[in-house]
């Protein structure tokens, strides 16, 4: 088994984990700073969200040079420093890639402008159409048209993204080998992995075709969803390009390819590529993207998922992320502790992403404090992202531990983990004890899943592995719920719980999950 199977990843925004300067922006001697923190709660890798030089108009996802680190953040020594210090405490570290798009001041997008050096379809061009206006229908993530003009170019360029993020041209064999060439760039310093952003987007349909109009696009969707991205993502090709870059992976030893995929089950799992040649993790989203909490609905995703996965297939599972509402806010404090117990016991990878572990709530951020280009350009339709993104309280008082700057975007209301920390009933404590557990038992990290099932609002499952099995019963309402079954419980979100027997029939508190010890049978 390799470690990205056995272990955690713990997603780190590096502009709100730690300043070490007091600028009001994390930076990488502030994560090493905290990486004890990592070491505590007892996770194996840290992804580090992008920190290259950038213009920051997408914070980060906007990379102007992807062989170097952005002044904001350090330094490359500072990085190499941070790799060290992370090895030696056998923790791996995940740069994310960001091979869809670099940012308009790229000098490869300025020779590609500028048709110099070879780079003249380094990037998307397209004459306007016929008619006038943008070669097609195509439709920016961020609202508007995804083609931008180009004077002294005079050609349109595409951008999945903001006008200041060119889509670099994955069709073109030197754009590739480019991109492969910064991937050993910084698997030679010592990187442990990527997460490529965007993997489904990174080829567009060869014949520039017209997507069709959503059928179920209402106002309150973001106007990029008035069209269905047939013709602009998860198109077939991009499977070459994604065994290619793990070709790139191969020949370095222990590494991981991470994907963000945001797509159903049954397209998702063709990212394990074919006979094992894409990503070794293409991310579940499925229960970040779940309308309804219920346990039928995570029942269902569960044994979905686990029946879709191909041969070989290691599955991985994610509650949140720096671009998606925190679970604590979507399904209120209570049940985020259920999720959490959730997470840390089905089989496959975790990812936490940086605050989960205190419960971190979204912080409503006020009109003039939005710094999310996704809400400054649609405003008021709950797509800014600001609220997921704001600074890691450590302490009380003033800058939280954060920073002795002004933050770049405000505090939470949420409690630090100083004060979680001395709270044996914090979610802190809750996350330590469900990691060390999973740690402990291979049942747990890496045994079959069986029996998944629910009862009313009672998610049951069952992990095992070498004749030892555990039971984990969820309850995913506020309404106490019968359960049955037999077991000592080793994990609990409830005070009191932990080391009492259970059997026969018995009663599940609100919002209440148990990991139950089977006696062998
Ligand atoms: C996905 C990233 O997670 C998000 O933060 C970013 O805005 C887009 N990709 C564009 O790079």
């Amino acid at each position: 088994m390799e470690w990205w199977q056995t272990g955690i990843v713990y997603q780190v925004y590096p502009r709100s984990f730690q300043d070490s300067d007091g600028d009001g922006t994390g930076d990488l001697p502030g994560i090493l700073a905290r990486l004890d923190h990592l070491v505590r709660l007892g996770v194996d890798a840290v992804w580090i969200s992008p920190i290259y030089p950038s213009p920051m108009t997408d914070f980060g996802y906007d990379v102007a040079d992807y062989c170097g680190i952005d002044p904001l953040f350090g330094t490359l020594a500072d990085f190499d420093a941070l790799v060290t210090r992370a090895h030696a405490l056998n923790l791996r570290v995940i740069l994310d890639l960001v091979p869809n798009h670099s940012s308009d001041q790229h000098p490869w997008f300025a020779d590609s402008r500028a048709r110099r050096n070879g780079r003249a379809d380094w990037y998307i061009w397209r004459d306007g159409a016929s008619g006038g206006g943008p070669p097609n229908n195509w439709l920016s993530n961020f609202g508007g048209p995804a083609w931008s003009w180009k004077a002294g170019r005079n050609q349109y360029y595409y951008h999945s993204f903001l006008p200041t993020q060119p889509d670099l041209n994955w069709r073109n064999p030197d754009v590739v080998a480019a991109m492969h060439e910064v991937m050993r760039f910084w698997l030679r310093r010592g990187v442990d992995g990527f997460r490529v952003d965007v993997m489904w987007m990174l080829i567009k349909d060869a014949r520039f075709r017209d997507n069709p109009p959503n059928p179920s696009w209402h106002p309150g969707l973001s106007s990029h969803d008035r069209l269905l991205p047939l013709y602009t993502a998860d198109r077939p090709e991009v499977h070459e390009v994604v065994a290619g870059m793990r070709a790139v992976m191969d020949e370095f030893p222990h590494r991981v390819l991470i994907g963000e995929l945001y797509l159903p089950i049954e397209h998702l799992v063709t990212y394990y590529g074919q006979h094992g040649n894409g990503a070794q993790l293409p991310f579940n989203f499925q229960l970040l993207l779940l309308q309804t909490w219920s346990a039928e609905a995570i029942a269902a995703i569960i044994t979905q998922y686990e029946a879709a996965l191909p041969p070989g297939a290691w599955p991985n599972w994610v509650l949140g992320n720096h671009d998606r509402p925190r679970i604590a806010s979507r399904v209120g404090p209570a049940q985020a502790r259920v999720a959490a117990v959730l997470l840390l016991t089905l089989r496959g990878t975790p990812t936490i992403y940086m605050g989960e572990e205190l419960g971190m709530t979204d912080t409503p951020i006020p009109p003039a404090a939005v710094r999310d280009p996704a809400e400054l350009r649609e405003p008021g339709k709950g797509l800014g992202r600001d609220p997921e993104r704001t600074p890691f309280p450590w302490m009380v008082g003033p800058g939280r531990g954060f920073t002795t700057g002004t933050p770049w975007l405000p505090f939470g209301a949420d409690t630090p983990l100083e004060t979680q920390h001395q709270d044996p009933g914090s979610m802190l404590e809750l996350y330590r004890r469900l990691i060390a557990l999973r740690r402990a038992n291979p049942a747990l990290a890496v045994g079959m899943i069986a029996a998944v099932q629910a009862v009313g609002q009672v998610l049951s499952y069952e992990r095992s592995s070498d004749g030892v099995r555990f039971r984990i019963v969820l309850n995913l309402s506020g309404r106490a719920m019968d359960a049955s079954g037999s077991g000592t419980v080793v994990a609990g979100t409830h005070a009191g719980r932990e080391g009492t027997s259970l059997h026969g029939n018995w009663v599940l508190q609100p919002n209440e999950g148990l990991v139950l010890l089977q006696a062998p049978q």
